[in-house]
């Protein structure tokens, strides 16, 4: 039996370094030096954060990963049927491990020709897509960097595609932004097309801490990364240690809420901006949000969008939710 080679990776590049450093600096004008302050979350993933929140998703108290790999144990058989594919887009793919018992499952039906992982994080995303490549060597890889809140359009087009959003990331946009994202996504989509999406969901208080404010502390040192992004990428000089992390739920949103609380009173220079970010001893820097969901809230907001449900699997706590829905 001969050896297959694995097919070329193909990457196609819109988010430039010198454009995230530009996307940084305006948000950090605006969140930073203003009350409250507020960063997107995006800024978390740098190759140290990918990676960090790759071992978040082996923490015992965090939960959504293995909750969605027991519905996708069970079900990508039945979601390969449905959705008749033959592109599998991955939004916020990162290591895209969950994605390869999808991507089996395509495999014996013998119909997927094409993945295309989607990540803001080049760096974690081009060592993944080459990974992809030699384990999948029938499959045409196309990774793209991008933010999914721009570059939407860009998506490669042809064939019927199914775009998955796994391990919750909808849950992290604010509830105006999913709304504008949904919309993007249906709009891009042709009929027949399909969307797969993971969403966690309302549970006990008390769980949903311990998933975000870990014993080992991996979150927290998820959470701190932003400031050595800032760092790094502004020469702002942020003291790690005069932050502390906390992610309360909160129960008005739904949703847990990443903090980076001030010690004490402190000026951080910003060289980039020429400005200083002032912050108030316990003063709050809110890094993201992660929202939770009832299953009819999901349903009604896929359907505002033009995606409409055709599949709906949870685990066996119920903790977590796969849905597929199809443009018509
Ligand atoms: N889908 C994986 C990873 C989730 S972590 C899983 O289920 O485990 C969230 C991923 O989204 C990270 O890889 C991060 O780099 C990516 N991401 C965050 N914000 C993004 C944005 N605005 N555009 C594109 N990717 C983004
Ligand atoms: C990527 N996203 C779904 C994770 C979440 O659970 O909201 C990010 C994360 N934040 C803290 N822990 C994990």
């Amino acid at each position: 039996m001969g050896l297959t080679r694995a097919r070329p990776v193909t990457v196609d590049v819109y988010v430039q370094p010198g454009d995230a450093r530009s996307a940084l600096c305006e948000e950090a004008r605006l969140g930073l030096c203003g009350h409250p302050k507020e960063l997107s979350p995006k800024w978390l993933y740098d190759e140290r954060g990918s990676q960090l929140f790759d071992d978040i998703t082996r923490l015992p108290e965090y939960y959504p990963t293995r909750r969605e790999r027991e519905i996708l144990e069970a079900r990508a058989g039945e979601i390969a049927r449905l959705s008749g594919a033959d592109t599998l887009i991955e939004l916020g793919s990162g290591t895209s491990e969950k994605t390869r018992l999808l991507l089996e499952a395509f495999q014996e039906r013998g119909r997927l020709e094409r993945f295309v992982p989607f990540d803001v994080s080049e760096a974690f995303l081009r060592s993944a897509a080459e990974k992809l490549a030699r384990q999948y060597p029938r499959l045409q890889v196309h990774a793209v960097v991008g933010d999914f809140e721009r570059h939407l359009g860009q998506l490669p087009r042809g064939g019927r595609r199914l775009v998955a959003f796994l391990g919750g990331t909808i849950g992290n946009f604010k509830p105006a932004q999913r709304a504008h994202f949904f919309r993007e996504v249906a709009e891009g989509l042709a009929p027949g097309d399909g969307l797969l999406l993971g969403t966690d969901l309302l549970k006990g208080r008390d769980r949903l801490f311990a998933a975000y404010n870990d014993s080992a502390g991996v979150t927290a040192e998820f959470n701190r990364n932003v400031l050595r992004v800032l760092n790094r990428e502004l020469g702002a000089e942020f003291d790690l240690s005069a932050f502390e992390h906390l992610a309360p739920f909160n129960e008005e949103h739904g949703w847990i809420e990443m903090r980076l609380i001030s010690l004490h009173e402190q000026v951080v220079p910003l060289p980039a901006l020429r400005r200083f970010a002032h912050f108030e001893q316990g003063e709050v820097l809110r890094t993201e949000v992660s929202c939770k969901f009832r299953p009819e809230q999901v349903e009604a907001e896929l359907a505002t969008a033009g995606l409409h449900l055709s599949a709906w699997w949870t685990d066996a706590a119920q903790d977590f939710a796969l849905s597929l829905s199809f443009k018509r």
